[in-house]
């Protein structure tokens, strides 16, 4: 029996009356999808294959000798918080269009692939999503990539072992075309941030009961079918029961001078003072630089991040409807948009990023957001949270501009942001702040399930 995707149970995936669709789901399907896997250190290899027979034997290779599946990962994570040991590193493997192209697949096959923009690719989708044109991508990915592989742990040795030992195999037929390498940042909480200073990853749908159970559920429910990330493989030999996911993967570039300028500009411009200045920056992300969502409180209160909270009663005077998370997730509805994000920052600092330091102290460029997420619809998840609510100078309610963090497009229309939190009276009509997130590059690939590359 196929396994049922929208089954809104979170998954026991350990018990004992786990149907066996379900184990053989698990055992055939990548980590790191259902559940983030550890990747403080994470090498992003892309790679070109030329030669069909030999590309298939690399990538089964790497499958058989260096993949486990998701059920393995989801003991490790069990065994780890019982002390026992530690996990093994994460690969992941995700192909392109073009791979599977490259690896013997025809047009007529690559059909088989229900989702139109991991069709068409990255490159012929800029349109739809206000991208910079391909001629200023960064030069490899203006290149045809035909495979993406994460190699990750939270060590770096581990990482630089699987590396070496992948390129060692890689046939001469094969190009590695370029690599990112990410880097986690953690503020003096323990929480991982982006670069901007921002505690990030905290907000994901949770697929597996024990993350579900771990989670207070009064405002927001954390816990999404698999629907919203799984796929049958079409290329599996049971796609029933083997499963892949659409990943996306961006290359951000982040302006952090330029960001924390508007955050200082944007506090005088409002007149905001002492810690109260703080609420610029959260009018653009949504939650306070410790994470605390700007919906539930006026300053930062540091403690465990919250994240069962909605917008629900608040009409733009506390959280503005612009704000990041806000926009990438409203609350009340969309939860089908919502897609499980996996990314990693990338570049070196010698300033903290968490700290007050002067904007003159931060980077300008060479550092960002490898961002990565899983979806069962490109379409209908990354692309619509990017277009219809990022980009989108009218969504909720008109007038709201773009996403200050990731929008893009022409930023025309003037805005206006609460003077004192929670109250009616709102600014002058304010320019939008300029765009810091530059898209340097990426791909759509698709992370097909192991029996797939098993079987290659
Ligand atoms: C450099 C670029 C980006 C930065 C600096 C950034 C920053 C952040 C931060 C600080 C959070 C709050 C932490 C959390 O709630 O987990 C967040 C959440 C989120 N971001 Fe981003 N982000 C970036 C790119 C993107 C992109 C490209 C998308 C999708 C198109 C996106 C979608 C989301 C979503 C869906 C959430 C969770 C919202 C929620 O459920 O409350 N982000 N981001």
């Amino acid at each position: 029996m196929p396994v049922d995707l929208h089954n809104e149970r979170p998954l026991a995936w350990d018990s004992a009356t786990l149907d066996a669709d379900t184990k053989a789901m698990l055992d055939n399907l990548q980590p790191n999808i259902l559940r983030a896997h550890v990747r403080e250190h994470l090498s992003v290899l892309f790679v070109r294959f030329n030669d069909a027979a030999e590309g298939r034997a690399f990538l089964r290779r790497v499958a058989t000798t260096k993949m486990k599946s998701a059920r393995r990962h989801l003991e490790e994570v069990r065994d780890f918080a019982t002390g026992r040991r530690r996990g093994t590193p994460y690969v992941g493997i995700g192909i392109s269009k073009a791979g599977y192209r490259d690896l013997g697949h025809s047009v007529e096959d690559v059909r088989k692939f229900g989702d139109a923009a991991f069709r068409d690719g990255m490159k012929r989708r800029t349109g739809f999503v206000n991208d910079p044109p391909v001629e200023e991508w960064e030069r490899v990915y203006q290149r045809e990539i035909h495979a993406v592989i994460l190699i990750g742990d939270a060590e770096p040795g581990p990482v630089a072992r699987l590396r070496e030992e992948i390129l060692g195999d890689l046939p001469a037929s094969a190009r590695l075309l370029g690599e990112e390498r990410g880097q986690g940042m953690r503020n003096p909480a323990g929480d991982g941030i982006e670069h901007f200073g921002y505690v990030d990853g905290r907000s994901q749908p949770l697929f597996v009961k024990d993350e579900v159970d771990k989670e207070p559920k009064r405002h927001w429910d954390p816990a999404f079918p698999l629907s919203n990330i799984l796929v049958p493989d079409p290329f599996a030999p049971d796609p029933g029961r083997h499963h892949g996911s659409y990943l996306v993967f961006r290359k951000l570039e982040q302006n952090v001078r330029a960001f924390k300028e508007i955050e200082r500009d944007l506090a005088d411009s409002l007149g905001l003072e002492g810690a109260d200045r703080d609420r610029a920056g959260a009018m653009l992300v949504g939650r306070f630089k410790d994470g605390t969502p700007l919906t539930l409180k006026p300053k930062a209160t540091g403690g465990p991040v919250v994240n069962d909270f909605s917008f629900d009663g608040d009409d733009g005077s506390k959280c503005p409807f612009s704000g990041h998370v806000r926009k990438t997730n409203p609350r009340s509805f969309g939860r089908e948009v919502i897609m499980a994000r996996r990314g990693q920052t990338y570049g070196e600092r010698t300033d903290e990023p968490w700290d007050d330091s002067p904007p003159g102290d931060r980077p300008s460029g060479e550092v960002g957001l490898l961002f990565m997420a899983f979806n069962s619809s490109l379409p209908g998840q990354f692309e619509f949270t990017q277009q219809s609510w990022a980009n989108n100078e009218d969504f909720e309610v008109e007038a709201t501009g773009h996403d200050p963090v990731i929008g893009q497009g022409e930023r025309g229309l003037k805005v206006t942001f609460p003077k004192v939190w929670g109250r009616p009276e709102q600014s002058e009509p304010h320019a939008q702040v300029a765009q810091t997130v530059t898209m340097m590059g990426g791909e759509y690939f698709f992370a097909p399930s192991l029996a797939y590359l098993r079987n290659l």
